[in-house]
């Protein structure tokens, strides 16, 4: 049964963050992460901004959470380094309360708390030691997850082992623009075998004590060739390989797509296939995170991928991503054939950056209200071809530290003041929170 806003009974409307993007790294006796080493280095990330103070939510997540009314669930994160401040060893105490109280903040506003073990603050002294490129990565988290999850895997309604390991691994240690801002293949293919890796080892761990709903949380992207002539098709063939199927193939069949291997191969690990039946184990659901889509063209001359994308005269977010909604129906549907059937999937992720200004404490963020609409409305015509889309969780609740673009970028349905750290609703947040509230109540 659909309720009168088109959704099935029991669809999650919610929102997303992350630790290091909103918490205040400065607080709580956290160790300091691989973004505060990358933020030290000139060019990096814009003003040299980091995560010290952010939205300083380690302080304010009571109000914060607060302005949920309405919403079914809560997307965050824990931070490695908050809890671990050297990465292994030690336990930060102080760390484990802050998140056995947010949880217990988060029941009491009748929220599911939505749990990802791992968005990207990577402890600043294991990446001294390779982060994702060194093997021991794989038990170093595999500790980490035991032990945020003795503390409050009681109380998850649903457990992602990884964000988006294409970031991790592809953006940060073969374009160079995340964190540690590598550009090296070798680094990128044990990076993403480790990753991998990790996720199976994380996985395997919690099924061991006995956790239940764990998934993982991927980045896709809607892809389409510059023209119908075999190198633009090929090159396009090349991406999706790249950006849609390197992990989204290990983790449900157990190989890697062939472009990715043959540029791989040479790099991975002696007997790298035994790790796949690992890294395949049975997940119960899966995350999509959506943004946009691309053109892709064949670039013969440029190194390996060979290949570049064109501007498409599609309207843009302040990130100048393009926006294009059908990309995410064409992506469910390819994912539901392929690779999850029946299996539950979440939009964990879905979001616009836009220049927003306040006028008279209002803010009118139409272009964002078009943008949740449209693309609900996309996860509609999902549902109604039978895709199991359980959810849609908004990125992001605040606006925050957005990586290696500082603070410039404003994604969330509540406006912050960074300087003042005042919270002010926009429309949109209005317009998310009325849909969440008349699916619940019409359901
Ligand atoms: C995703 C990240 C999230 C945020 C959004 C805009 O790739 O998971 O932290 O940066 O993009």
């Amino acid at each position: 049964m659909t309720n009168r806003k088109g959704f099935p009974d029991g669809f999650l409307f919610g929102a997303a963050t992350s630790a290091y993007q909103i918490e205040g790294h400065a607080y709580g006796g956290a160790g300091p992460t691989l973004w505060d080493s990358f933020a030290a280095k000139p060019g990096k990330v814009v003003n040299g901004e980091t995560g010290a103070i952010a939205c300083d939510h380690y302080h304010r997540f009571e109000q914060d959470l607060d302005l949920l009314k309405g919403f079914d669930a809560y997307r965050f994160s824990t931070s490695w380094a908050r809890v671990l401040p050297d990465g292994k060893g030690p336990i930060n105490q102080q760390g484990l309360d802050f998140y056995d109280r947010l949880v217990d903040a988060i029941l009491a506003r009748g929220l599911q708390p939505h749990l990802t073990l791992y968005h990207w603050d990577m402890p600043a002294a294991l990446d001294d030691l390779g982060g994702w490129t060194n093997p021991d990565v794989v038990n170093w988290f595999g500790d980490y997850c035991d032990i945020i999850m003795g503390r409050i895997g009681d109380r998850m309604a649903s457990v992602a082992t990884l964000n988006e390991p294409w970031c991790v691994t592809y953006l940060s240690y073969f374009l160079g623009h995340h964190a540690p801002g590598l550009r090296d293949i070798f680094a990128t293919t044990k990076s993403v075998h480790n990753v991998l890796k990790a996720h199976g080892e994380a996985l395997a761990r919690l099924r061991s004590h006995g956790q239940k709903n764990l998934g993982i949380v991927l980045n896709f992207e809607a892809l389409k060739p510059a023209s119908q002539s075999g190198a633009d098709l090929n090159a396009t063939r090349c991406y999706d390989a790249i950006m849609n199927r390197m992990f989204v193939q290990p983790v449900f069949s157990g190989t890697y797509p062939e472009p990715v291997l043959d540029a791989f191969a040479p790099h991975l690990p002696a007997n790298w296939q035994d790790d796949m039946a690992m890294i395949s184990a049975p997940i119960d659901w899966l995350g999509v995170n959506y943004y946009t889509c691309k053109t892709v063209v064949a670039e013969p001359a440029t190194p390996w991928p060979h290949l570049g994308f064109i501007s498409s005269d599609q309207p843009k977010t302040q990130m100048e991503w393009d926006i294009c909604p059908e990309g995410l129906f064409e992506i469910l549907h390819w994912l539901q054939q392929e690779f999850a059937g029946a299996m539950p999937v979440f939009i964990t992720e879905n979001g616009i950056a836009l220049a927003d200004t306040i006028k008279d404490g209002i803010i009118e963020d139409q272009t964002r209200v078009c943008f949740i609409n449209t693309h609900l409305q996309q996860v509609q015509k999902a549902i109604d071809h039978g895709i199991n889309v359980k959810g849609y969780f908004y990125w992001s609740l605040l606006d925050n530290f957005e990586w290696a673009f500082g603070y410039e970028k404003r994604f969330g349905l509540i406006h912050v003041d960074f300087e003042t750290q005042k919270r002010t609703p926009k429309s949109s947040f209005y317009h998310l929170q009325s849909l969440a509230t008349g699916a619940k109540n019409t359901g």
